[in-house]
């Protein structure tokens, strides 16, 4: 076990934290607050920031969309540096603190910011980022990384850089209030793929990250058991911070990664417009199949610390299919088919894109090769 570790974000959490706004963000700064399709001039959330930023200088940048692009944030990058801001407010989920990365990025440079995403650019400075987090699932809030399309090429590539992690991050479960039932399904589950991410690799004793890791991963389980019943402050404030507290870089330290379902999944979002919690538990059922022999001690304890089944000899492959059974009693699609993909030539425009981002030896192994992608994605048709 070795790691460095270090999360600089600040949180606020609890029912009443947006008006901390205020405190959080510097007088003399020149604010931009950038929002997604509108849902927040809807549920009131825009409302209550601007309140909290009555006596600040501010300008708004509105429509990052699900799965932000690089085209629409190349136009907020331009505004940032025409007007001089220096400093970026996210107000959305995931997709818009994604995108605001990317800006706070790309404005300190003057190449094209697209550099950020291929790796022919490592930014070494940024504008500094606030969050009001309105959607809890993929932890963005207080983590180091981005994910951006690039809409003209179908690229869905990620970044990841400690100048881009938000300055603070504030958490008011009652956003949750108005989230449709779709996007709290899939932060449920989101989350949750997230810690299986970092868990279900190796078996190296390291008893704390385990740990950690099996409360988030139970605590999600139990949030899903109570989903018709979670009109509720309990279920909203639990999920909010278990969703958070899967990338918030505990349970990843110093142990060994597979992000390989992200991957796959990343590509159909890509080509498809597939959710993003929705690709990943169409990939990670079939994959774990695929790759049960490299990850069976883990999917053992899976199967015994978070879904309590009786030990035995195929312990493994009833923890996978108790992994299945979450996600479809969710209503997230488990296959392909579900998610209305029915190309026949699906799979091969899939595997086409892994092989073009270099997806070709990925996994704790590195022995998911395209073939083996191939499979893993017939076998999720
Ligand atoms: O655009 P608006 O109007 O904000 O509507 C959004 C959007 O349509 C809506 N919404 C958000 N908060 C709401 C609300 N509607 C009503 N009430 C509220 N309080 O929900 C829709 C989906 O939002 P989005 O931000 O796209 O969802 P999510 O948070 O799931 O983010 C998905 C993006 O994050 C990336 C994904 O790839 C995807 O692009 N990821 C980022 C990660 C990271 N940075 O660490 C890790 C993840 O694995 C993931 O890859
Ligand atoms: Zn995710």
């Amino acid at each position: 076990m070795q790691f460095s570790f270090q999360n600089p974000t600040k949180i606020e959490f609890g029912q009443d934290s947006i008006k901390s706004l205020k405190a959080l963000l510097p007088l003399e700064s020149k604010v931009l607050l950038v929002y997604g399709g509108g849902s927040i001039k809807r549920n009131g959330i825009y409302q209550q920031v601007m309140t909290a930023l009555e006596d600040h200088n501010v300008m708004e940048f509105s429509g990052v969309e699900a799965n932000p692009t690089y085209e629409t944030l190349s136009k907020a990058v331009e505004l940032v540096k025409a007007q001089g801001i220096d400093f970026v407010l996210a107000v959305g989920g995931g997709s818009v603190i994604d995108g605001c990365k990317y800006i706070v990025a790309a404005s300190c440079y003057d190449g094209d910011g697209w550099d950020i995403l291929t790796g022919a650019h490592y930014s070494d400075k940024a504008l500094p980022l606030g969050v009001v987090l309105t959607l809890p699932a993929t932890g963005s809030e207080s983590n180091a990384a981005a994910v951006v399309t690039k809409a003209a090429t179908q690229d869905k590539l990620s970044f990841y850089n400690d100048i881009v992690r938000p300055r603070f991050a504030i958490l008011n479960p009652d956003v949750i209030k108005t989230l449709p039932e779709r996007q709290q399904a899939n932060g449920i589950i989101d989350a949750f793929i997230h810690v299986c991410e970092q868990y279900l690799t190796l078996e190296a004793d390291t008893w704390v990250q385990d740990g950690y890791a099996e409360v988030l991963l139970r605590n999600l389980v139990k949030l899903a058991a109570q989903f018709e019943q979670r009109d509720n402050d309990i279920w909203r404030a639990n999920l909010m911070w278990t969703a958070n507290q899967a990338l918030y870089g505990l349970v990843g330290n110093g142990v060994t990664h597979d992000w390989s379902t992200h991957m796959i999944g990343h590509e159909i979002t890509a080509i498809y417009g597939v959710d993003h919690a929705r690709t990943l538990t169409i990939v990670q059922p079939s994959l774990l199949r695929s790759q049960i022999e490299y990850k069976r001690g883990k999917l053992n304890q899976l199967g015994s610390q978070v879904f309590n089944l009786a030990q035995g000899d195929d312990l493994a492959e009833r923890a996978i299919d108790a992994l299945e059974q979450l996600y479809s009693k969710l209503g997230l699609p488990v296959r392909l088919s579900e998610a209305g993909i029915k190309d026949a030539d699906a799979v091969d425009k899939l595997v086409a894109a892994l092989e073009k981002h270099a997806m070709t030896a990925i996994g704790e192994h590195k022995a998911i090769d395209i073939a083996t992608s191939r499979a893993i994605l017939l076998q999720a048709s």
